[in-house]
């Protein structure tokens, strides 16, 4: 594993140097330059860039910043875009394509951004995904704000704080029964009534697995059994990186396929269930991420002019 050869100040003087480039493309635009809040686009998500006003609005290429790895998942593009949220408008950083551990990288380099967004002056993470529903009750489409995680790669060793701690950014041992901070969700339950909308948005815990198969049946039925509601491969190594550099944190789920948690047919069975009961189809999960990825730019909107 990586963290074994990892050193706190060589990736601390990677980090500066990244702050740095950052700092120097910007320093043209006096308003976006400090950004207060990061938002993370998940899959299904990346509209949520639409939301920023179109000027000033600067574009970033992470190929552009010495130490940024680029995202090799087909439809993330890979770019910062910095610009102003809402009336108050509230300079953000919206990272549009995000890196995951299973693509082959290591934590470190998953959660770069994180630790550079905290050097930039960043302080809140707006953290979003897309995930597998695990409570029977969730649709497609459904939202789910997180309350809680499990951590599955972490339990087990493959912890995005193994290694030597980086001590100026927080502590060894970081607690996170409060990681997912209840005034940031109480605010965004408040605007989607100010707003109207009706669409389902459940509180629950995010399973983070490290993929990339879906789980199977029998591993959807332990992770329903051990207190998950949602299952995905992103965003618990974000939140925790971003909680150890001392970084409020809101996360959003989007649910956009429902598992399926029922045994197999047996070879037994005389008219066995068809395997795909139950599964939406690739058009109807699109159709479903589409709508409510609306709702969460509104919401999101009214969330950050608070911010
Ligand atoms: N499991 C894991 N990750 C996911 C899923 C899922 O069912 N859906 C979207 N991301």
């Amino acid at each position: 594993m990586s963290s074994l050869s990892f050193s706190p100040e060589e990736y601390t003087q990677q980090l500066e140097t990244a702050a740095a480039t950052v700092r120097d493309l910007l320093a043209k635009f006096p308003e976006i330059s400090s950004p207060r809040v990061m938002i993370i686009c998940g899959s299904g998500l990346g509209g949520i860039a639409n939301i920023l006003h179109s000027e000033p609005k600067v574009e970033v290429p992470y190929s552009d910043i010495p130490g940024f790895k680029s995202s090799t998942v087909p439809g993330h593009a890979g770019k910062l875009v910095f610009g102003l949220i809402g009336d108050k408008k509230v300079p953000v950083m919206c990272m549009v394509g995000r890196l995951h551990f299973y693509e082959g990288y290591s934590f470190q380099e998953t959660t770069f951004p994180v630790r550079m967004a905290k050097l930039v002056g960043v302080k809140t993470l707006i953290v979003t995904n897309a995930a597998g529903g695990v409570d029977p009750t969730y649709k497609p489409g459904d939202l789910m704000i997180i309350n809680d995680h499990i951590n599955m790669p972490g339990l087990s060793g493959y912890h995005p704080l193994r290694g030597p701690n980086m001590e100026n950014f927080g502590p060894r041992f970081q607690p996170l029964s409060d990681a997912y901070e209840l005034e940031l969700r109480k605010l965004f339950f408040q605007k989607k009534e100010e707003l109207g909308i009706t669409r389902n948005i459940y509180e629950g815990t995010y399973c983070f697995v490290a993929g990339p198969t879906f789980e199977s049946r029998a591993e959807l039925r332990f992770i329903r059994t051990i207190g998950g509601d949602a299952v995905g491969m992103s965003t618990v190594p974000e939140v925790i990186i971003a909680r150890h550099s001392g970084l409020r944190v809101l996360a959003l789920s989007l649910i956009t396929n429902a598992g399926l948690a029922d045994k197999p047919p047996s070879a037994f069975d005389k008219n066995p269930k068809p395997l795909d009961e139950g599964m939406a189809s690739h058009d109807e999960v699109l159709e479903a991420a589409n709508e409510a990825s609306k709702d969460v730019q509104k919401i999101f909107e009214k969330t950050i002019n608070e911010l």
